[in-house]
Order: C-alpha cells, then structure tokens, then sequence
C-alpha cells in the first residue's frame, strides 16, 4: 500500500480544514475592514459584487447537490465530504444543509441564558427526543420560582420554537424537591424575567395575612378558579385543576410542599405547579406579587 493509497486521517484533516477556514475567515475580515472607510456608493458596489457572486455560488452548489443526489454512491460522498468542516460551513452559509437541531437547540439556551441569569437561574438541556420533543430542565433559583411556568413558556420555549421550527414540545423535567439557596434560605422571585408588561394585568387577590404558612387557600381571580399557597415569604399561585381530570385540588392532602389529588392521587410541587406523578403535565402558574401587605395575582392567559 503507498502512501497515496492511505486512507486519510478525518480528524487530522478537519482540524487542517478548520485551521484554513479560520485563516481565510481572519483575511476576509482584515479586507472587509479595509472597505469601512469608503463612499457609500463604493460600498453599495461591493455589496451587490458580493451578493452576486454568492448566488452564483449558492445556484451552482444547489445544482451540484441535486445531481449529486440522485446517485447513491455519489450521495453517500456527499454525506461524507459535509463532514469537512470548510464543506459545512460553506454549505451552511448558503442555506443548504441545517445546523443540527442540537447545535439550535444549544444556541436558544445560550440566547435566554443571561435573562434566566439576572433572576438566579439557569436552564440546562436535558434530550433532544427526535422528532419533535425538547426536555430541559431550569435550575437555580428558576427551579423554585412560582413564575417558573411563565419563563418556561415565554422565554426557553419561545427560544427554542423560534430557531428550531420543527420541535413541537419543550417539556421540562424535574430534579424532584426545590433546591436552597446557599445559605439555607430559598431564592425565589415572584416574577418571571420574560414577563410581559409587568406593570399591568395584576389583580388584587387578598391581604398576605389571610394565607397561613403552608396552607393553600382557593380564589376566584377574574372568574378563574385559583389556589394560593404560602410558604414563609413566597406566595404562589396554581390553577384549582388537576392536570389529570380537571376536578378542583383544594380538598387534597398538603404534604411537605406538595399537594396530592382528592382523586386519582396526582401529587403537585406547589412551589412550581410541577407534577411528580407524571412528569410531562404541570398546573398553569400564575405570577404573584407581594404589593405591602397585599397579594395581587397576574393570571397567565
Ligand atoms: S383528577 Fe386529579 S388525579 Fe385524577
């Protein structure tokens, strides 16, 4: 066998490839650089030059692939040669293969990240269920928090749909009790850092004194049947509906932060409105405010 005949190292080669790629990546920029203090006109020229040669590109390469394709032998090359990283990328930037739905899915995370931060929060990527089912999980102070369901659904899942279009679900699984806070005592924040408008849509519900410490009360706020659980210093706020049949839960057994089902048993985190009976349900959670001595509710629609 001669050397010509050896078969290449892959990883030696996309490393070389990825060396490359960065290089002309640097020069590429040093020249756009160069541009910046040109007429506008200058750069209107240079702008259609370029957009021009990369619909050539762009055209060719999509006729390339479609004959490409059509061979099974040749597809299989194809397949092969995407691996390249130089290949990926140049593909990628033309629009003519997807970033793998992992790579979006990490990228959404990485985009809510900072928000879900300011609050003492984080969020971590549990499985990608193929074909459509993301599972995270929020810790931190977002684990505890009674605005958690609203930052799951306005902030990580909106994330996530937004650049992975084809995920149907974000379910968020659970790590079981809340975690404290360092110190011992619990981070909460009534409020969820992608809450909308978050000086309108509350109700006044009720005076902080008539919740008793790890009690729940129900309510009706604006016709919504509601429950209102207190523990220390944190007010939450769950539907009065169990996930499983809909029937009211204030009749049910208050155990250790958690609430069973007078019916079928669900239990509920009242913290969160998670359900560790089957995870893939929660109670919808509404944000809560402490107002003085007064709780106001803002009901998620
Ligand atoms: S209605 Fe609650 S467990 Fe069935």
């Amino acid at each position: 066998m001669t050397a010509r005949d050896t078969p290449p190292d892959l990883d030696a080669a996309h490393a070389e490839s990825a060396n490359e790629l960065a290089r002309r990546a640097d020069e590429l920029a040093r020249l756009e650089a160069l541009t910046h203090g040109w007429e506008p006109a200058q750069q209107a020229v240079l702008s259609a030059i370029k957009t021009g040669i990369e619909e050539l590109n762009a055209e060719a390469l999509r006729r390339l692939i479609r004959a490409l394709k059509g061979d099974e032998a040749a597809a299989a090359a194809l397949r092969q040669a995407v691996r390249d990283p130089l290949v990926y990328q140049v593909l990628l930037f033309h629009g003519l293969v997807k970033e793998p739905l992992e790579h979006r899915v990490a990228r959404a995370l990485d985009e809510v990240r900072p928000m879900l931060k300011t609050h003492g929060g984080d969020v971590e990527l549990v499985a990608v269920k193929f074909p459509d089912t993301v599972e995270v999980r929020l810790i931190g102070s977002c684990q505890s928090c009674p605005s958690s369901g609203e930052t799951l659904s306005e902030g990580v899942e909106k994330a996530i749909k937004a650049l992975c279009p084809e995920i149907a679900t974000v379910t968020r699984v659970s790590r079981g009790a809340p975690e404290a806070a360092p110190g011992g005592a619990q981070v909460v924040h009534f409020v969820s850092p992608f809450a909308r408008q978050q000086d309108a849509g509350w109700t006044d519900v009720c005076a902080l004194a008539e919740l008793h410490d790890d009690a729940i009360v129900s309510r009706a706020v604006e016709g919504r049947d509601v429950l209102l659980y207190r523990h220390g210093d944190t007010v939450s706020c769950l539907d009065n509906a169990c996930a499983h049949m809909g029937m009211p839960l204030d009749g049910g057994q208050l155990e250790g932060g958690t609430l069973r089902c007078p019916y079928h048993g669900f239990v509920y985190l009242l913290e969160t409105g998670e359900c560790l009976t089957v995870p893939e349900v929660q109670l919808a959670v509404h944000a809560v405010k402490i107002v003085g001595e007064r709780v106001a509710v803002r009901l998620r629609r």
